[in-house]
């Protein structure tokens, strides 16, 4: 420790992450610093170009509304929302984000994102809302475009391969944070006057379904560790949805995306014995009415649905690859040009995840697979924590002043419910299906408000360097522990001193995939469950305290893992406070397995008291704002 330099950087602004809502404030605040002569600081754990969940790059923009053509209205927008949440989301923020989303396409393409576009010169759409693009190099245009918006403020606006542990709080205002180097021995003070967190979402807080030579594969690329969640609980904000975890269903195994084939290409998924399982369970649709009875069948129910027959033992689950392709290859009835369809079909199929989900295309190729000959098999992913996509975990914040009912506004639009703390993406929770556009369109929202409040609140952030001391020892103990004890076993992932962060996760992953409801458990969970996975949960808090890292890369995985654990901590604490189940295709609770509208439509909020150190599990009201 004692050869970490600290370095410190005053700014403005803050801005934490670097991946789509980060690039969004990015490209916001400087715009609107520069008018008022403020600064602006970005870190990011890695390097922006290909940071965060779109670093492969996406096959499709999942939020565009289009309405200048009038093809939608926000309204609408709202309405899909919640419908596809079972009735929980934060209509004020939904609205919010729709009704600004289709000029940040609008800037997408000006700065180069090719869209695909029809003989008209119209977007091609995959479904309702989403737009098809050549992806691969999505995050790098929207990242160019964020740095050189920071760059006009001065040559010390970005900080990569920094990794940002803990929030600088002073009573109820946040005025910075620390972290440290991932390639040098630095330890890093930012103080600032307002922070946006843009951290996004977590993986492998459940243990993936991937083992062995596929060890750590998922859906979720794995550099997103439950960042924004401990900042902002660590911060002592209140947080929401913290059990509306996500669970996509992808083509097995290499986890590629469903959405091109349901919505472009209209296949079907079927059980092994060709049923297709949306439509032969209208019993439990209605169980879960009027959700399960209005269209489209929301995100968790079709899950719900593959899962009833994956049970009864009739998988494997197959997308009808080759009937669709067919169908629409058919649909040409001159011979030549059914031929040319078909190729441009199979082109678009592999495009898709060439685009986004290379090993999908690497997996089909090693197996043999042509999906225009035979069905391909899907499976219902770990879970995962992504409130920007079709689950809804963040913080608490503020909706914007025109919008926002008295009991969801708080002085400034995205801000949590702690004084200078913005949240956008999937660090801010209860507004889902933002996606990439949306949540580029949010980190906008969230960094103007960010500056307002700073002009209107300028004073300098008072920063206890005591404590900066203290954390600055805290987390750069793990490499003190390794060094102490390494020589003490002849194998160093066995020492009875320490725990490696590779363990730590494995250990953390078993308990809730065991006890929390993951894959080996068919999502089911209970109380007792519950109750247990916590006691076990309490005790790898305790192990964590002897965390080891060999090298700086090591002790960014000790700290990704200590993120994931308080993830996972307000996610079984909000589980098992809603006493009902209204997501089944998420997860079950075996305990209440049916929805109950009378109690449960609400939110489930939680709060962890940075003083006492207490928990506290709560319900707030849902206030719609649409019809
Ligand atoms: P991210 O873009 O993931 O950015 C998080 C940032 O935080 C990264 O820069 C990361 O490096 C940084 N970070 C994390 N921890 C730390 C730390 N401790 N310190 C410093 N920095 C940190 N949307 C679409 O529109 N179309 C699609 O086709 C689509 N497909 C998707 C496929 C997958 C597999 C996934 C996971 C998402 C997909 N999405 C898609 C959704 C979209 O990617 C997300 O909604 C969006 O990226 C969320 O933005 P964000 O800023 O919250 O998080
Ligand atoms: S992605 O994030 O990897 O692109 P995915 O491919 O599942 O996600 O879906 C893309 C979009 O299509 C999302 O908006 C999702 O909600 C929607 N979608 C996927 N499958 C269906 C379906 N069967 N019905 C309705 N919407 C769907």
């Amino acid at each position: 420790m004692a050869n970490f330099e600290t370095v410190e950087v005053s700014t403005d602004l803050l801005i934490v992450g670097g991946g789509m809502s980060a690039c969004g404030a990015a490209v916001e605040a400087a715009y609107w610093a520069k008018k008022h002569g403020l600064k602006v600081v970005l870190v990011d754990k890695a390097a922006m170009d290909r940071s965060g969940a779109v670093a492969m790059g996406l096959s499709a923009i999942n939020q565009y509304i289009g309405q200048a053509a009038g093809d939608n209205t926000v309204e609408d927008y709202v309405r899909y929302v919640r419908q596809d949440l079972m009735g929980i989301t934060r209509e004020d923020l939904v609205y919010s984000i729709a009704r600004h989303v289709d000029s940040t396409v609008h800037l997408f393409e000006k700065w180069g994102l090719p869209i695909w576009k029809d003989e008209n010169g119209k977007y091609v759409h995959e479904g309702r809302w989403q737009i098809m693009i050549n992806g691969e190099s999505y995050k790098i245009v929207v990242a160019e475009a964020a740095k050189n918006a920071l760059k006009t403020l001065g040559d010390d606006c970005i900080y990569e391969r920094v990794f940002i542990v803990e929030p600088l709080v002073d009573g109820d205002k946040i005025v910075g944070a620390v972290g440290f180097s991932t390639r040098e021995n630095k330890f890093y003070v930012f103080k600032a006057k307002a922070v946006l967190v843009g951290m996004g979402g977590a993986v492998h807080v459940f243990r993936p379904r991937s083992t062995g030579e596929g060890l750590g594969r998922s859906w979720y690329p794995p550099f997103n560790t439950g960042s924004s969640a401990y900042f902002t609980i660590r911060a002592g904000a209140e947080m929401t949805c913290q059990e509306v975890r996500f669970i996509p269903v992808r083509f097995k195994d290499a986890y590629g995306p469903v959405g091109a084939w349901f919505l472009l290409f209209k296949s079907i998924a079927t059980n092994a014995f060709g049923e297709d399982y949306m439509v032969t369970h209208p019993d439990v649709l209605a169980e879960f009415a009027p959700y399960g009875l209005t269209k489209p069948i929301p995100a968790n129910l079709r899950n719900h649905l593959g899962l009833i027959d994956e049970r009864a033992g009739k998988g494997p689950i197959y997308m009808q690859t080759a009937d669709a392709i067919r169908r629409l290859a058919d649909a040409y009835p001159d011979e030549k040009q059914r031929k040319k369809k078909l190729k441009e079909l199979e082109a678009e199929a592999w495009e898709d995840f060439l685009d986004m989900t290379i090993s999908q295309a690497l997996l089909w190729a090693a197996t043999n697979i042509y999906p225009e000959e035979k069905p391909s098999e899907i499976a219902a992913c770990e879970p995962y924590f992504i409130g920007s996509h079709s689950g809804a975990s963040g913080a608490w914040v503020s909706g914007p002043a025109d919008l926002a009912p008295a009991e969801y506004f708080w002085g400034y639009g995205n801000m949590a419910t702690v004084k200078g703390l913005f949240c956008a993406g999937d660090a801010s929770g209860a507004s889902s299906h933002k996606f990439s556009s949306g949540s580029f369109t949010e980190g906008r929202i969230a960094a103007k408000e960010a500056i307002r409040f700073i002009v209107e609140n300028n004073v300098e952030p008072k920063v206890d360097m005591g404590k900066v001391e203290e954390l600055k020892a805290a987390i750069l103990k793990p490499l003190d522990t390794f060094e102490q004890y390494k020589g003490m076993t002849t194998d160093p992932n066995v020492n009875p001193n320490y725990i490696r962060p590779m363990q730590f996760m494995f250990r953390l992953q078993k308990i809730m995939d065991e006890y929390a409801g993951g894959v080996s458990k068919s999502f089911t969970t209970n109380k007792h469950l519950l109750e247990r996975g916590m006691e076990l949960l309490t005790m790898l808090k305790e192990d964590s305290a002897k965390l080891a890292a060999e090298n700086l890369h090591e002790l960014m995985r000790c700290w990704e893992n200590v993120h994931r654990m308080w993830q996972a901590e307000a996610h079984i604490r909000s589980v098992m406070f809603r006493e009902e189940t209204r997501w089944p295709g998420y997860y079950i609770r075996a305990d209440f397995p049916k929805m109950d509208e009378e109690n449960w439509k609400c939110f489930v909020n939680c709060k962890w008291d940075p003083n006492t150190g207490q928990w506290d599990v709560f319900k707030r009201p849902i206030i719609s704002i649409v019809d």
